[in-house]
Formats: C-alpha cells, sequence, structure tokens
C-alpha cells in the first residue's frame, strides 16, 4: 500500500484534509497526516517510509531527502517550490511538482484587501483615499498577477504589468498595459503588486533604484516572498520619502522598526495568510493529492518543475 504524507506546519481546512484523504483512499493508499509539528526533525522521522509527501510552505531539505528512503514524489500545494530542496530530490530521482493556480485568488484577493487597508489609514477613521483611478503595476503577470488584476479592474484601478516571459499581446487582451521594464513599470505606478517568485535572479532585486522611481503616494504589495525586497533598501526609502507605504502578507526581518516608526505607513499580516482560505486549501490539496496518484499510477509528470 502507497503512503502519502501530508506535512502542514500552517494546517489546511478541515474540508481540505477530508478531501485529501477522501482521492488517497478511493486509490488505495494510506494517508498519514503531520499538522503544526514544532520542528524539523519529526518531519525528518515522518517521510522515512512514505512514498510521496504533500507540504505547503513546509520545508524539504536535503535532511528530508535524503530521510525519505522511500520518496518518490513532492508536491507542493501551492505556488511557490523555494522551499524544496530541487537539486536534492532531482539528484534521488524524486519528482517535484507544484499546483499551479489553485490558491491564486485567495492571494489576489488578499492584495487588493491590503490596499484598500492601507489607503484608508488602517481604517483609523480619517480621510483616505480611494483606488479608483490609481495606476497599478503588476509585477510578473502569473495566476496571481492576472487575477490582481482582474480585481483591481473592477475598483476602476489604471493597470499596467511587466512580465519578460509573457507575449504581450496576452497580458493586453485582459485590457492592461504592457510596459517593457521593471523600470517603467514603478515610474509610471503607484501601486506595485510583487507577484514574482523567489529565485537566485529576484532575490533582493526590489532595491532603493526601482522603489524610488515610485511616483508619489507609493505603496509596495507584496504577496510573493520577503526575500525579494532588499530591506537595507526599504528602510533606506521610508527614511527618505514620507509618502512611501509597504504591505505585505510576509513580514521583513526589519518589521519591528519599520512599524515602530512609521505608523499607519506599513501593514504586515500576523502570519502569512494569502492562501489561507477554505477554498484555496481545498483546490490546492485535493489537486496534489490527484497530482500523486496520477503519477504513481500513470506516469503523469504534469506541472513536475525538476
Ligand atoms: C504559495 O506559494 O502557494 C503561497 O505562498 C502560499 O503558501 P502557503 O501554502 O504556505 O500558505
Amino acid at each position: 500500500m502507497k503512503k502519502v504524507l501530508v506535512a502542514t506546519i500552517k494546517p489546511f481546512a478541515p474540508d481540505a484534509v477530508t478531501g485529501i484523504q477522501k482521492v488517497l483512499d478511493r486509490a488505495g493508499y494510506e494517508s498519514i497526516l503531520l499538522e503544526k509539528y514544532e520542528n524539523q526533525e519529526e518531519l525528518v522521522k515522518s517521510v522515512e517510509n512514505v512514498d510521496a509527501l504533500i507540504v505547503r510552505s513546509d520545508k524539504a531539505d536535503k535532511e528530508v531527502i535524503r530521510a525519505g528512503r522511500n520518496l518518490k514524489i513532492i508536491v507542493r500545494a501551492g505556488a511557490g517550490y523555494d522551499n524544496i530542496d530541487l537539486e536534492a530530490a532531482s539528484a534521488k530521482g524524486i519528482v517535484v511538482m507544484n499546483t499551479p493556480g489553485q490558491n491564486s485568488n485567495a492571494v489576489a484577493e488578499l492584495a487588493l484587501g491590503m490596499m484598500v487597508y492601507i489607503a484608508r489609514n488602517c481604517f483609523d477613521g480619517k480621510p483616505g483615499r480611494e483606488l479608483k483611478g490609481k495606476t497599478l503595476g503588476i509585477h510578473a503577470y502569473g495566476n496571481v498577477g492576472k487575477l490582481v488584476a482582474t480585481i483591481a479592474a473592477g475598483f476602476g484601478m489604471d493597470i499596467y504589468a511587466y512580465d519578460p516571459f509573457i507575449e504581450s499581446y496576452v497580458i493586453e487582451k485582459d485590457g492592461v498595459k504592457v510596459v517593457d521594464s521593471a523600470e517603467e513599470l514603478y515610474r509610471t505606478c503607484q501601486y506595485v503588486s510583487l507577484n514574482i517568485p523567489a529565485n537566485e535572479k529576484t532575490k533582493e532585486s526590489i532595491n532603493y533604484d526601482l522603489l524610488n522611481l515610485m511616483p508619489a503616494g507609493a505603496t509596495l504589495v507584496n504577496t510573493a516572498r520577503k526575500e525579494v525586497v532588499r530591506e537595507k533598501s526599504l528602510l533606506k526609502i521610508f527614511t527618505e520619502r514620507d509618502d512611501f507605504k509597504y504591505v505585505s502578507d510576509i513580514a521583513p526581518d526589519c518589521k519591528d522598526k519599520i512599524e515602530a516608526n512609521y505608523p499607519g505607513r506599513v501593514y504586515f499580516t500576523p502570519k502569512k495568510m494569502g492562501a489561507q482560505t477554505a477554498e484555496a486549501n481545498i483546490n490546492a490539496g485535493i489537486a496534489a493529492a490527484n497530482q500523486i496518484v496520477d503519477f504513481i499510477e500513470k506516469g503523469d509528470t504534469i506541472f513536475k518543475v525538476n
């Protein structure tokens, strides 16, 4: 009997867990649930005899991969797979997949929610600003970026996007204007929504030179990863510009400093919660379970990332 470990420090909604278990039961697989574990050793121990692993932002590092003697597949129930050591997995012939698009709407809704919150002075009752008519830059037009654009259009925002990997006409047919460089995007837009993955190329790529191009009333919205923003630049821009605001689902290491010094201009969710809705959990969790069954039964490698 194939064994599948579902390891989530931040648990899925109960309906998502039931859905995952149903898919695995139907395939005749055993599902093992490891939730809210407190240290990495628990994950290392639990992975020892399983054939497949489902994770969220949980770290599938070298030790986990080494310990998974029978491991054939790891599925990241979500988009970003920067938490998985792809090199170590590939070296052991383990397939790694993500579930693109399954939790994107939840993340996009949070991006707009944070924009409204900061534009209305964190709901302190004083006159704020509206999103209508403001320029919004979508930095990377993937599944989340596209949905941010769709929702922002409903607010009447003027939407731009920069994505060197997507043909302009694909973006333009959504009524979004395409710019040719990140610099142009930041120069044009009062709001910039970060939807880029964290990798060697993007880490710390959102730096002072880019941020300082933003026009008056600048707000940076980060539902991507904290690592993509250079924190030194963030601190410098806050010191120099009293119009700059930052909202993020992933608090920077300098959180305490900027919260204390710039109240009303920053907001960080208490825990990374962009994808933390029942709908997103159900979509991503069940997709992950189905991808595992399809891989083991039919060799289907859809959404393989290594
Ligand atoms: C993702 O990459 O899918 C999101 O960042 C969600 O991460 P989470 O599953 O840890 O909430």
